[in-house]
């Protein structure tokens, strides 16, 4: 952290969930979209939930989706499925599992995959979509540290220093990179939403770490943090081939994201929340909408595809160095795996 964190109005984020709850409408869909022939786009955790409606939509408009998963099988189905809809496109699916964040050793060999499978054709998008939400704190990763935290933060940046080499060249006119976070990040903590001294709560006994809502939303703020550091890190290269970085809270949405909430607590989200469909409109507003420049590095997309700003302290943060302050913590607990 690089200076003390602003307040924020209380008001504010009350407002600001209520929004997540009735968002504008989404104005740009799947008709504006342009033709995606010829472009590769890297989508994690595409074998259910957004990542899947993301894919389907990429698919239809003829785009090479590399789909990066946990599990073989899950994202075979997921394919096999999204063929069988679309049997017109002329794009292609192709699965890269293994990808699971709770063990950062595996995530090496991953880059190494998505590597051969390009053969060195060019990647326009890459969405850092998969992303855990536990009901209870008790996760903890092969590394030992809070699974909300390595699957969310960690692992994503991790897997984007392998795609970096692959990914930073002046290749295609269309270059966009999503980080999926989510309106949560304004349950986190309260200096920029990062529990600074120790963020991954290791050796902390479950029973003493803070509740999830506030894990999950610190794992969400370091999402927004990471969308502007990424291009501030890179900015020579970012700004020559024109690549726009942003984060994203897709919306509040049915998905298996709630999997493990009470069946109570899931009968009732589905009628205030919305089809997972709606979360592909924002990610891909940030995919591929022409209205973003590179003067909206780092910006913060929320539903269902159009700029407003996080909270006030992460907005101070993307200014005041506080974003790359984070990333360099990040960079040394993942620096062993790369
Ligand atoms: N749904 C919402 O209301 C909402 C709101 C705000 C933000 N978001 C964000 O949107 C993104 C997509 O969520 P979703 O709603 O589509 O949830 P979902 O249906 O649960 O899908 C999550 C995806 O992430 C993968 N994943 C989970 N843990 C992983 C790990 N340790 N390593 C690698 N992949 C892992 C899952 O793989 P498996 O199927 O193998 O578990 C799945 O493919 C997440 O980043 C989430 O935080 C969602």
């Amino acid at each position: 952290m690089t200076e003390p964190a602003p307040s924020y109005s209380r008001i504010q984020v009350l407002k600001d969930i209520y929004y997540g709850f009735r968002p504008n409408k989404p104005k740009f869909l799947p008709t504006d979209y342009p033709d995606l022939t010829g472009k590769t786009a890297i989508v994690t955790g595409s074998n259910t939930g957004i990542g899947l409606h993301v894919m389907r939509l990429l698919y239809e408009k003829n785009c090479n989706v590399i789909s990066v998963v946990r599990t073989q099988s899950k994202g075979e189905a997921a394919k096999e499925q999204i063929l069988k809809e679309i049997p017109t496109s002329k794009g292609s699916i192709t699965v890269v599992s293994g990808c699971d964040f709770l063990d950062l050793a595996n995530i090496k060999a991953v880059g190494l995959k998505i590597k051969e499978v390009l053969k060195g054709k060019p990647i326009s998008i890459i969405i850092h979509n998969a992303g855990l939400m536990a009901s209870n704190n008790l996760g903890t990763s092969k590394q030992g540290y809070e699974a909300m935290f390595q699957t969310n933060v960690l692992g994503p940046q991790l897997l984007q220093s392998f795609l970096d080499p692959l990914y930073l060249k002046k290749d295609d006119d269309l270059k966009r990179i999503v980080w999926v976070s989510s309106g949560a990040h304004l349950l986190g903590f309260p200096e920029y939403g990062i529990n600074w001294e120790d963020p991954c709560f290791l050796k902390v006994p479950v029973e003493q770490r803070p509740s999830a809502n506030t894990l999950y939303g610190q794992s969400k703020a370091g999402n927004i943090m990471q969308a502007k550091a990424w291009a501030t890190v890179n900015k020579k290269i970012v700004e020559e081939i024109g690549c726009v970085s942003t984060s994203v809270y897709p919306g509040n949405l049915n998905t298996d994201l709630q999997r493990d909430w009470n069946w109570l607590l899931r009968k009732a989200s589905t009628y205030v929340f919305w089809d997972g469909i709606y979360g592909a409109y924002s990610e891909l507003y940030s995919a591929l909408s022409p209205e973003l420049t590179i003067k909206d590095q780092g910006a913060y997309v929320v539903p269902f595809g159009e700029i407003q700003p996080p909270r006030a302290d992460l907005v101070a943060g993307l200014k005041n160095g506080t974003d790359l302050k984070f990333w360099e913590m990040v960079e040394e607990m993942i620096a062993k795996f790369k």
